[in-house]
């Protein structure tokens, strides 16, 4: 393992909705990055589906799974089939967040993003958003890289 991956904390799920068309992926790129206003960044490839679909719908929710087999399996189901020809939420009990994000049942908690801009960043984008609303659904430790490997 390079030094760089052990930067990687903690794995999330990205999802969106537009035009009622619900994504979402996994992702381990996920950083706080402003206390005010209250700004994160999530680096994405704009090669996922869920990439073309925030850059429509401008709106994203930045999922917290528990870190057990319920957090590992919504990580494979988002991490590894892309929206594109899978629908990932036809197996999964979800609701929608105020934003209409939808957020899978089982999550420990949610913050409703609002893109505010976008950065290229090499192969990646890097999605700089404002969050809006947050809440937490259960207590719990969230789902650690080293649980997936
Ligand atoms: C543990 C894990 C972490 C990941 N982190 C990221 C990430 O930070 N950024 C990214 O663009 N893709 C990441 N991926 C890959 C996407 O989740 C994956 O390509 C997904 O299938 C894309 O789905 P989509 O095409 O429906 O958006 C990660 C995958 C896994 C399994």
């Amino acid at each position: 393992m390079f030094p760089e991956q052990a930067i990687e904390g903690n794995v999330f799920l990205i999802t969106t909705s537009y035009k009622g068309k619900l994504n979402g992926c996994t992702a381990a790129w996920v950083s706080r990055a402003s206390f005010e206003p209250k700004l994160v960044t999530v680096s994405l490839s704009p090669e996922r589906f869920t990439f073309g679909l925030i850059a429509k719908s401008k709106k994203f929710a930045i999922v917290l799974l528990p870190n057990s087999k319920i957090g590992v399996d919504l990580s494979k189901i988002f991490g590894f089939h892309s929206g594109r020809n899978y629908d990932k939420f036809a197996s999964i009990k979800y609701f929608f967040s105020s934003l209409e994000n939808p957020i899978p049942k089982g999550a420990l908690a949610y913050l409703d993003c609002i893109l505010v801009r976008k950065i290229k960043a090499g192969d990646h984008i890097l999605l700089l958003a404002k969050i809006v609303e947050q809440k937490w659904i259960k207590k719990g430790k969230v789902l650690k890289r080293e649980k997936l490997r």
